[in-house]
Order: C-alpha cells, then structure tokens, then sequence
C-alpha cells in the first residue's frame, strides 16, 4: 500500500487532484460499481450532484462543504444529529463551545459571517495560506483547489449572514470563560494493555 502510494506518478499531486480521474483505474472502478449496482438491483442513496456535475458554483460549494464535513465543526449540532439537524439555515454559523489543547482553545468560526466581511480573493488567499489552530483542518484546506474554494465562498455567501461571532482563542493554559471538549489524550498509560 505504502509502495503504491510512492509510485504514484508525478501528475497525481495535491495541486493537480483532479487528473486521476481520467485514469484507467478510475473507469476501472467505474465499472466495477456500475455492475456491482447492477447485481444488487438496488438504485443509489439520494446524494447531492458531485462537484463536477454542479450546475452552478453554489450547488459546487454546497457538496464540497457537506463531503468536506465542515458542518461536523461549524454547525452546532450537526454531528450529533447525523446530520439531520438544523435545517440548512442554521449550518455553519459557529460554535461556542472551544476545543481545547496544547494550543489554546480554539472555537469553530462563524463562516456565515466570515464569508459577509471577507472578498472572495481574501478568502481563497486565507484558505491556501493560514496555518493556525487545530482541529480546524488547516493542512487539508491549504491544498483546496482555488475553483473549490470559490464555490464554497459562494455558497456560504448564498445563505446570507446569521448568528453571532465565536469566542476570541484562549490562550494555552488559561481557563476559558466557555464550555470546551478536551483534547487532550487521556489515560495513555492504558496503550500498554493493548495486543502488541
Ligand atoms: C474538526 C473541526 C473542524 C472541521 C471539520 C472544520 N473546521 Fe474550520 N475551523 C475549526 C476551528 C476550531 C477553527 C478556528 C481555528 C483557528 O483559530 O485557527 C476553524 C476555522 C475556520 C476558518 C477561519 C474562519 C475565520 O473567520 O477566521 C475557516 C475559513 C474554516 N474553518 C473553514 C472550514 C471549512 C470550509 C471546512 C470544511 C471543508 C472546515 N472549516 C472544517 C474547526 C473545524
């Protein structure tokens, strides 16, 4: 697995993900679904269109954020809930509740508003160049490809600004004045009863 993954070829990288796609392997797999769907004679989960068949760079942005499992963070109960709840309307206005760590507390973003105080430009800049605090999945974001992000700022855009900004980060060590999920491990002497 790790060889293969070595041997991937040069154009297979991070600011080219979209090449192997046209890939034997890809119309490989393809094929192995389609007869796999076929033999079980079952139609597929309703799923919103894939990104490339998105008509409008909303419905783009729309499965990028729900594939991207930004909700899971930024969407107050959304985890929770399997993603049943809240409706649409209330997706991705921040959480007040930190995630605390060795660097601080930080707290998921209310992008409703970051997307109404920010140019589209300064979004995809910030996107591809902040390293900052986790969980937020900064190493990730900083490969989006620029066209994803733009459609991701418009569809945050397209929901129109709500709710209210998150707490400032707490900085390490101190208590913060919020409810936070502690993250750090615990009980990590409990590694050596596992199986070697
Ligand atoms: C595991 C939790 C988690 C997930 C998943 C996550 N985020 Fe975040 N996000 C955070 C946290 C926590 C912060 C604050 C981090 C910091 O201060 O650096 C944040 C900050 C941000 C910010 C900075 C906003 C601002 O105003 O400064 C952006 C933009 C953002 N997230 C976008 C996204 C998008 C888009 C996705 C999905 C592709 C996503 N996040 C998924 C936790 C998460």
């Amino acid at each position: 697995m790790v060889r293969r993954i070595n041997n991937l070829p040069p154009e297979i990288s991070p600011r080219n993900p979209r090449k192997p796609a046209a890939g034997f392997g890809a119309v490989l797999v393809g094929v192995l679904f389609l007869l796999a769907m076929v033999a079980c004679e079952q139609r597929p989960v309703e799923t919103p269109s894939p990104a490339a068949q998105a008509r409008t760079p909303e419905q783009q942005g729309k499965y990028i954020v729900l594939i991207g499992g930004c909700n899971d963070c930024h969407t107050g109960g959304y985890a929770e809930s399997n993603g049943q709840n809240p409706p649409e309307s209330e997706w991705l206005t921040g959480v007040p509740v930190g995630f605390r760590g060795p660097w601080g507390t930080s707290y998921p973003s209310n992008l409703r508003l970051t997307v109404n105080e920010m140019a589209e430009d300064e979004w995809v800049n910030m996107c591809l160049t902040r390293k900052s605090l986790p969980p937020m999945p900064w190493p990730s974001m900083n490969l989006m490809d620029e066209q994803d992000l733009r459609a991701v700022y418009r569809y945050i855009k397209s929901l129109g600004p709500k709710g209210v900004k998150t707490p400032q980060t707490v900085p390490p060590g101190q208590e913060p004045a919020t409810p936070y999920f502690d993250f750090a491990p615990q009980h990590l002497e409990r590694l050596q009863n596992l199986a070697p």
